[in-house]
């Protein structure tokens, strides 16, 4: 089997990456490296280009013929730059995804694999959602999520398309092997910022504490980035026993944490704590959710192995070596 991941040098697809070969599952990857590295794909059947390249996207898959599926992570991230910048997130995610998926359907693609977020769902009071919660985002980055999802599953009922939508809560971590790990420019999730400011001896801000949880900050679901890996393993070996023509899938742990609760976990795994200071909210933040997790369970047959504290530990170590294998990247801004 041999699987297309676009997105394939950032921080999700690289460990999918990994996690496919592991399983003997052959890997090419169209990156435009405008987050991703190039030390990611070192060794891989890379193609560098955008997916909304169709002359691009025409060549792999002449010279792949055998490619099984596609799995799209390529998207720009950032909630609040999605804020500040709503034309450019609509662009990028949107309009190059429609684009993409019109190039996949002209090349006899079938089975689509697509990269989405607990981000798209509207909070409901206990803070735990399931795939049929309501879907309400609260950013041009959560909007524009959904409507790639809406905008497939469309596509999907009227072509030979099956599409499987995977919305992550908040992964951590990184490969156990340390192949990859978090590169992100400006780390916006929670534990990116507290390794900065345990690096820096900076207090760690908590941004919102005014939220209606057990502690006042936000709360979220942490999923370790080799389990996230992992179900996309699962996905691809039982796609085509998979309700269709559209299906969600959540992936998380089922368990929330708030971030106070990640910063006590965090700073037991250290030797020297790192201060709290709070802070307002920032722009596009949210109170956050928890996923039920029957759905992946009984239909991709998979339960996350790692905990909390292995994500903690796993990120620990990644930003130990990040900078030997992202020369040239300074420490939380690569
Ligand atoms: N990391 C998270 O917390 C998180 C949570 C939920 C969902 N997701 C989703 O997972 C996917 C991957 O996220 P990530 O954390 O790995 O981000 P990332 O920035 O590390 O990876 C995204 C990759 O896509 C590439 N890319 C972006 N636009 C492209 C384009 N037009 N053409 C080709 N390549 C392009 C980037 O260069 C990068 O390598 C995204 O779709 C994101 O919405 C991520």
């Amino acid at each position: 089997m041999k699987v297309l991941i676009a997105g394939g040098a950032g921080y999700v697809g690289s460990t999918v990456a990994s996690a496919c070969l592991d399983a003997a599952i052959g890997v090419v990857i169209v990156d435009s490296l405008v987050t991703g590295r190039r030390e990611f794909v070192a060794d891989r059947e890379f193609y560098e280009g955008d997916i909304g390249d169709g002359l691009l996207v025409d060549r792999i898959f002449a010279e792949h013929r055998d490619i099984y599926a596609v799995i799209h992570c390529a998207a720009l991230i950032v909630v609040s730059d999605s804020v500040a910048d709503p034309v450019g997130y609509y662009r990028a995610n949107v309009v190059k995804s429609l684009d993409f998926v019109t190039h996949l359907l002209r090349n006899g693609c079938e089975r689509l694999i697509f990269s989405s977020t607990a981000a798209i769902y509207r909070p409901s009071g206990d803070l735990s959602v399931d795939e049929d919660s309501p879907v309400e985002p609260s950013s041009p980055y959560g909007h524009s999520k959904a409507m790639c999802e809406a905008i497939f599953a469309d596509i999907a009922s009227v072509r030979s398309l099956h599409v499987l939508s995977l919305r992550y809560f908040n992964p951590i971590g990184a490969d156990p092997k340390m192949r990859t790990g978090l590169h992100l420019r400006r780390p916006t999730h929670a534990l990116g910022a507290m390794i900065r400011a345990h690096d820096e001896g900076a207090p760690f801000l908590i941004t919102g504490t005014d939220y209606p949880t057990r502690d006042g900050s936000g709360i979220r679901d942490y999923i370790h980035i080799w389990d996230l890996a992992a179900a996309h393993v699962a996905a691809l070996g039982r796609f085509d026993a998979l309700p269709g023509p559209a299906l969600a899938i959540n992936l998380g742990t089922g368990q929330g944490t708030t971030v106070r609760e990640f910063l006590d976990a965090f700073n037991r795994a250290v030797e020297y704590p790192v201060r709290a200071r709070e802070a307002p909210r920032r722009p596009g933040d949210v109170v956050g959710a928890y996923t039920r997790i029957d759905r992946a369970k009984q239909l991709l047959g998979w339960v996350p192995q790692y905990d909390l504290h292995d994500g903690i530990r796993h990120s620990l170590q990644w930003a130990a070596i990040r900078d030997e294998i992202l020369p040239g990247a300074a420490r939380g801004s690569a």
